[in-house]
C-alpha cells in the first residue's frame, strides 16, 4: 500500500463512507454468524481432546538437498541418475524449500489452528553417510529450531523417523534387503531420541511399510527401483518390522524417562466384498491380511507374528510353483516376541477403499510370483466414487476401517496420520473440500461407535514433490507455485474449510468461503481498520 493510497482511504473515511460500509458489513457478519450458530447447535462436535493437524515429509518439502552438510539419499540418487523417471522431470532439490522457509510452514499451521504438525527427519541430513559414527551438527540444529518454534507456537510435533529417504550409502550396502539395517536404523533412531526426545513425545518410526516395500521393492516405481513382487517385497517388510521393533526397544530401554509414545505409521485401504458369496467374503478378509495385517498383526495382535492366512496363502502359492520352501521367510519365536507389542498407539494413513473378489478369473490374472498372485484376489473401486488420480472418495470406508482396527487390534489409541485428496493447481479445490468433509464425518461416526481415535492429520500441509509424479499432482491445503522463488503458501478453499472445522470443532456443510476473495478482502479490511484507527487517533 503506497502512502497516497492510505491518504485517499483516510480521506474517504473522513467523509464517513467507510465507517458506514464497515458498520453494515459487521452487521451482516453478525447476522450470518447467528444463523450459522443456530444450525451448528444440532451438529456433532469433535471431543475436546481430539487433535487436528497436517503432515509433510522431509524429501517432499525441505529442498536444500546438498546444503547444510546433508548426504545423499536414494531419492537424490534416483532423480540425478534417472531424471526422466519423474513424470514432469522435476525433483526435490528445492521443493517447498522448508529447510530455509520453515517459518512459513509454522505461520500456516498457526493460521489453520493446527494442534499437531507431523513432519519427518531426513536420515542423510542427520547422518550423511547413514551410520551413526558421524553426526551432522547442522542437521541437528535445523530440527532443534523447527521443534522449538513449533512448541513456542503451541503445536505438538509428531516426528516420523523415516519417510523413505534412505541414505544412498546404506542403499548400496543392501538397504532394506539386508538385516544389517536393523542395526543401522536403531542407531539412527537413538541419535534422534538423544537430541530431540526432551521435547518430542510422539514418535513414528517408519512411514507406510506396505507402500514403501510395494513401490520400492515390488513394482520398482520408487527408489531404489527394485522389481521383485514375490520375494524382495517380503524381505523388505520383514526388515522393516525388525527395525521398527529395534527402535521401539531402544526407546523403552534407554529413553523411558522421556515419557514419550512410539509407534509406526501403517497404511491401509478398506476392503469390502464385491458380493455376498463366501469366496468374496473370504477374499476380503485375506485382502486386509495382505495389506494392513502383514504389518499390524505382528505388532498389535495378542499372538504376534504374521496373520496365519498370510503365511498359509504364500506357502500354498510357493508349493504350487514347485519351491522347496515358502518365499515368506518365517520369524523365530524370539523375533515374534521381539516385535509383538511394540506400538503405544496405532497410527494409520488412509485414502480410499476397494471392492474385493475371488473367482476363476483371478487365477491367471497376476504376475507370478507376486503379492497379488499369492493372495489370489482382485479388487476395484466403485466408478461412482468421486475420484482424482488414484484417490477415490468413499468416506464410509474410513469409518469401517476404524471399527475394523478397534475390533481386531484390541481397541488401541488410533492416530490418523494421513488422509487427503489429489488435485491439480488452483485454489478452488471443491473435490478436496468434499473429501475432507466426508472423511471427517466418518471419524465422527467412528467416535460414536467407541473407536479410540484421537488425531486427524490432513495430507498435506502444502503442495510438495509427489515422488514420481513430481509437481503434476497436488495434495496441499496450501498451494505453492514451484517456480516462485519465495514459495508463497496460498490457502486453498480446503484450507479455509479445514480451519473452520478446527475452530468450531464441527463440520458445517454450508460454509462456503471464496479462496480468491478472502485474501484480498482481509487485506482491504485491515487497511480500512488501520485508516480508521489512525483517523480516530488524529481526531481525538
Ligand atoms: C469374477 O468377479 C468379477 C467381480 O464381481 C466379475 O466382474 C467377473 O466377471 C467374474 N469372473 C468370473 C470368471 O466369474
Amino acid at each position: 500500500m503506497d502512502p497516497t493510497g492510505v491518504i485517499t482511504i483516510i480521506g474517504l473515511a473522513w467523509r464517513g463512507l467507510i465507517c458506514e460500509n464497515l458498520l453494515s458489513a459487521i452487521q451482516a457478519d453478525i447476522l450470518k454468524n447467528v444463523a450459522r450458530n443456530v444450525t451448528q447447535k444440532s451438529l456433532r462436535k469433535f471431543p475436546d481432546d481430539f487433535l487436528f493437524g497436517a503432515a509433510t515429509s522431509s524429501y517432499q518439502i525441505e529442498g536444500a538437498w546438498n546444503d547444510g552438510g546433508k548426504g545423499w539419499s536414494m531419492w537424490d540418487h534416483l532423480v540425478r541418475t534417472d531424471p526422466d523417471h519423474i513424470i514432469d522431470g522435476t525433483n526435490g532439490d528445492v521443493a517447498a524449500n522448508s529447510y530455509y522457509f520453515y517459518e512459513k510452514d509454522i505461520a500456516i499451521l498457526k493460521e489453520l489452528g493446527a494442534n499437531v504438525y507431523r513432519f519427518s527427519v531426513s536420515w542423510p541430513r542427520i547422518l550423511p553417510f547413514g551410520r551413526a559414527d558421524y553426526i551432522n551438527p547442522e542437521g541437528i540444529a535445523y530440527y532443534n529450531t523447527l521443534i522449538d518454534r513449533l512448541l513456542a507456537n503451541n503445536i505438538t510435533p509428531f516426528l516420523t523417523i523415516y519417510h523413505w529417504e534412505l541414505p544412498q550409502n546404506l542403499n548400496e550396502q543392501g538397504g532394506w534387503l539386508t538385516e544389517d539395517i536393523v542395526d543401522w536404523f536403531g542407531d539412527y533412531a537413538r541419535v534422534l531420541f538423544q537430541n530431540f526426545g526432551d521435547r518430542v513425545k510422539h514418535w513414528l518410526t517408519i512411514n507406510e511399510p506396505s507402500v514403501h516395500c510395494n513401490l520400492g521393492y515390488a513394482i520398482g516405481l520408487h527408489a531404489p527401483r527394485i522389481k521383485s513382487p514375490g520375494v524382495k517385497y517380503y524381505e523388505c517388510g520383514r526388515h522393516i518390522l525388525l527395525a521398527h521393533a529395534r527402535a521401539y526397544h531402544i526407546y523403552k530401554n534407554e529413553f523411558a524417562h522421556q515419557g514419550g509414545k512410539i509407534g509406526l505409521a501403517l497404511d491401509s485401504e478398506m476392503s469390502m466384498p464385491s458380493s455376498n458369496s463366501p469366496e468374496d467374503i473370504q477374499a476380503t478378509e485375506d485382502c486386509m491380511m495382505f495389506h494392513l495385517g502383514q504389518f499390524a498383526h505382528p505388532i498389535y495382535s495378542e499372538t504376534g507374528n504374521y496373520p496365519q492366512r498370510f503365511i498359509d496363502l504364500i506357502a500354498e502359492a510357493s508349493a504350487r510353483q514347485g519351491l522347496p520352501e515358502s518365499r515368506l521367510r518365517s520369524f523365530s519365536q524370539e523375533q515374534i516376541d521381539y516385535i509383538r507389542g511394540t506400538g503405544d498407539f496405532l497410527s494409520i494413513n488412509h485414502y480410499s477403499s476397494n471392492y474385493v473378489y475371488r473367482n476363476a478369473s483371478v487365477v491367471n490374472m497376476h504376475e507370478v510370483p507376486s503379492l497379488l498372485d499369492d493372495a489370489q484376489l482382485a479388487f476395484y473401486k466403485d466408478p461412482s466414487w468421486p475420484s482424482s488420480f488414484w484417490i477415490a472418495t468413499y468416506g464410509p470406508g474410513l469409518h469401517k476401517l476404524l471399527v475394523y482396527i478397534k475390533n481386531n487390534y484390541n481397541n488401541p489409541i488410533i492416530y490418523i496420520t494421513e488422509n487427503g485428496f489429489a488435485s491439480t493447481t488452483g485454489l478452488n479445490d471443491e473435490g478436496r473440500v468434499s473429501y475432507f468433509r466426508e472423511y471427517l464425518t466418518a471419524v465422527l461416526d467412528a467416535i460414536d461407535d467407541g473407536v479410540n481415535v484421537k488425531l486427524y492429520c490432513a495430507w498435506s500441509l502444502m503442495d510438495n514433490f509427489e515422488w514420481t509424479f513430481g509437481y503434476s499432482i497436488r495434495f496441499g491445503l496450501y498451494e505453492i507455485d514451484e517456480n516462485d522463488p519465495e514459495k508463497t503458501r496460498r490457502p486453498r478453499k480446503s484450507a479455509l474449510v479445514f480451519k473452520e472445522i478446527v475452530r468450531t470443532r464441527t463440520i458445517d456443510m454450508d460454509y462456503n468461503p471464496d479462496p480468491y476473495a478472502s485474501s484480498a478482502i482481509n487485506k482491504k479490511t485491515s487497511i480500512v481498520l488501520l485508516a480508521a484507527i489512525s483517523l480516530i487517533k488524529t481526531v481525538f
